[in-house]
Formats: C-alpha cells, sequence, structure tokens
C-alpha cells in the first residue's frame, strides 16, 4: 500500500544540516539547525549534567515506569523555575514531556478539547514546527502581525490591534523569550499590556518557553510568563530542557497548566494526562532526573547557572561583534538589530537567493528565512563572514 502515498516533505531544517554535513569544503560555517555550539564548534554535555549523570548510575536501581506524569520531583522543581513565586500561589499542574514539542502537543491536544471551536493564533513569523504540531492537534491557525523586518523589533502596536479581533476563549501562542527564528522580544511592559487584553478579551495564553537562560538571564527570560501568570485566570507553558540543560536528544520538558481554581486544574491535568497516554504513555525518564539531580543540588546547581550563563553571553559577544563587523563591512549601521536582539536567532533580512549564493559560493549555511543560529559563528572569521554578507546587499 505504501506505493500509493505521498512523500512527505522533509523537514527543512533538517535537510540543511544533511546537505551542511556532506559538503566538503574546509572553513564551511553552520548556522542552521537550532542547537548551541562552544567556540569550537560542539554541543558539549554541561558539566553539571555529566555529574548528575553519574550520581544517576550509580544510585539507580530500577527502570520500571514512572507514570503519565514522568518524574513528580522534576516537575514540580521546573514549575518553580518557570514561575517563581506564582507556583505556590497559584494552582499549578505540570506533567513532564518529551521535550518542548511533547509538551506543545499535549497541551494543544488538551486546549482543542478544552474550547473545541477555538482558533490558535501565532506569531508572524513563527518556529516552523509549532504550525505542523498545532495544525495536527486540530487547530484552525491564524497569525498575528510581530516582527518588523524594517526595524528588526516587534510590530507590538499592529500585534495587539489584530489580537482584539480575536474571539473569546481564542488561544494565542506566545515565545516566552529568545523568540525563534527573529531574536525580537517582548519588554516587561508589552507583556503586561498582553496580560490586561487577554483578561479583557477573555483569550487563553499558551507560552512556549524553550530558551530560558539564553536572552537576559535565567529570572529575566521568565519575567513575560510570571506577568501571565500574574494576572490571567488561566494559561499553558510549553518548557523545553533541549538547549539550556544541553539534553536535546534526551527529550526532556514539561506541559504546564495554571487553572483559576484546583478543581478546574486537576480536570485540565486529567485530560493532560490522557493525550499522553494517547500519544506516547510515558516520557523518557533520563533527562528529568538528571535535571532533577541538578536542581535539587545547591552545588550543582549553581555549576549549571555558570555555564549557562557564560553561554549566554559568549552568544552576546557574538552578536556584538557581529553588528561591529557588518558595521565595518557596509558603513551602515543596517545591522545594528544584531546586538539588540537576543537568543539564539537572528534574521538577516536576506532573499531565498541571496540564502543560496552564500551557500553555493561561500559554504555559509543558513535557513531559507536568512535566519542564523548566533551561536554557529566563527569567531575569529566575523570579519570575513560580514563581508560575505555585504557583498550580497
Ligand atoms: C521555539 C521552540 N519551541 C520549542 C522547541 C522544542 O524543542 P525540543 O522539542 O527539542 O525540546 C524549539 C526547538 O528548537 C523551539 O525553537
Amino acid at each position: 500500500m505504501f506505493e500509493f502515498l505521498k512523500t512527505a516533505p522533509p523537514d527543512k531544517i533538517l535537510s540543511l544540516s544533511a546537505q551542511f554535513n556532506a559538503d566538503p569544503r574546509p572553513g564551511k560555517v553552520d548556522l542552521g539547525v537550532g542547537v548551541y555550539r562552544s567556540a569550537t564548534g560542539e554541543t558539549p554535555v554541561m558539566s553539571a549534567i555529566a555529574r548528575a549523570e553519574a550520581i544517576l548510575l550509580s544510585s539507580q536501581t530500577t527502570k520500571s515506569y514512572l507514570g503519565l506524569a514522568g518524574n513528580i520531583e522534576f516537575n514540580d522543581l521546573l514549575g518553580r523555575l518557570v514561575l517563581g513565586e506564582s507556583a505556590e500561589k497559584r494552582e499549578v499542574r505540570t506533567v513532564q514531556a518529551p521535550g518542548g514539542s511533547g509538551a506543545l502537543r499535549i497541551l494543544g491536544e488538551t486546549l482543542r478539547r478544552v474550547a473545541p471551536g477555538a482558533r490558535i493564533w501565532l506569531p508572524d513569523p513563527t518556529w516552523a514546527n509549532h504550525k505542523a504540531l498545532l495544525g495536527a492537534a486540530g487547530f484552525e491557525l491564524s497569525e498575528y502581525p510581530y516582527f518588523d523586518p524594517a526595524t528588526g523589533g516587534v510590530k507590538f502596536d499592529e500585534m495587539v490591534e489584530t489580537l482584539r479581533t480575536a474571539a473569546p476563549r481564542d488561544i494565542v501562542l506566545l515565545h516566552g523569550c529568545c523568540h525563534n527564528p527573529t531574536g525580537a522580544n517582548l519588554t516587561p511592559d508589552q507583556w503586561s499590556g498582553l496580560a490586561a487584553l487577554i483578561g479583557e478579551r477573555g483569550l487563553f495564553p499558551f507560552v512556549d518557553l524553550a530558551y530560558q537562560g539564553f536572552g537576559y538571564g535565567l529570572e529575566q527570560d521568565a519575567e513575560g510568563t510570571r506577568i501571565l501568570a500574574r494576572g490571567v485566570p488561566e494559561m499553558a507553558v510549553a518548557v523545553s530542557c533541549s538547549k539550556n540543560f544541553g539534553l536535546y536528544r534526551e527529550r526532556t520538558g514539561a506541559a504546564i497548566l495554571i487553572g483559576d481554581n484546583a478543581r478546574a486544574a486537576d480536570n485540565a491535568l486529567s485530560q493532560l494526562l490522557a493525550s499522553a497516554r494517547q500519544n506516547y504513555s510515558m516520557p523518557p525518564d533520563h533527562g528529568a532526573a538528571c535535571v532533577r539531580i541538578v536542581l535539587e543540588d545547591e552545588a550543582l546547581r549553581q555549576e549549571w547557572m555558570d555555564e549557562l550563563e557564560s553561554m549566554r553571553l559568549r552568544m552576546l559577544t557574538l552578536r556584538q561583534g557581529l553588528a561591529a563587523a557588518l558595521k565595518r563591512a557596509t558603513n551602515s549601521d543596517r545591522f545594528a538589530f544584531i546586538a539588540e536582539h537576543r537568543g539564539m536567532f537572528s534574521r538577516l533580512g536576506l532573499s531565498v537567493e541571496q540564502v543560496d549564493k552564500l551557500r553555493r559560493d561561500y559554504a555559509i549555511y543558513m535557513v531559507d528565512d536568512s535566519r542564523i543560529n548566533i551561536a554557529g559563528l566563527p569567531e575569529d572569521r566575523l570579519d570575513a563572514f560580514a563581508e560575505a554578507i555585504a557583498s550580497q546587499s
């Protein structure tokens, strides 16, 4: 029967990686796939995680099932890491999930059951997989304006104007920090404005927090989510530990729901667990068990925070270095926004043809929309890199 199937379109970013790996040219630059890289181009196992793995290996006595919600202690610790004091003040229910993607999917399915006719509003642009994951969960997808290529900033007024047209119970997906693919983020004042709008219009906020600690700092990057948690009756948060704990392949994340009261939160939790059961039953244990060890131990927690901060600062230095190199190469401030953005990505504003040419002529690989992974920049060759970019404009 398979011969009657249409071939599914390949994932563009993963295909780009394969193309990069097959490119024999020395000095090739991979700015495609969203993984952190050190100065030597590696995606290291974070040192606190490596220590936690050693502890786990010597102390784990069983691999028996944990249950649909996964590691309960991990859930509690992660809820507090994300929500701060709201973790105690609100009716919070957390379920361990297979990465941020798994969390998005089971939360999406749960929200579909809560509000069957609701649309989900995504920022324009957004992470490509949002559309695939949430579309497959059954949502009708709509977009709100977000990024302004002319200024490199957020079109906040237009965003608010559009969200005012959303129907009550519609769901609004927001990037908690470090917007992917643009790197342009909301200010705390804008988050407060959104919390008010969401309350006024009866909308439901769904935050995707995949880069906590990569933007302005561990606490600062959770501020928007916490502002909402203080100001709205109900919300959902999909958390990924892939980037900030370096646990990509271990598939570690959490789905968080906040309910208006205990009964409502328990109802929603039961649906979230049902969704997990229908999709994959129980999440993989290893990554969450390591995160639990790290967050419970004061010294390991500090070691993790220090390493995360050094990763954040490395990306910031690269941003500043690239903006300065592009200023020299173009003799303009056209790319000044790169130093203003935060997180792992920025969009350069190049056409698909220019992106193709950079790949062909300079072995510089970036996503078609000219999104670059800042952590992949060659720190000792920023001027040559900037010259290549400038040659396209
Ligand atoms: C915006 C955003 N959300 C969620 C994820 C999910 O990551 P994972 O499923 O690997 O935890 C990613 C990963 O690239 C992302 O960029």
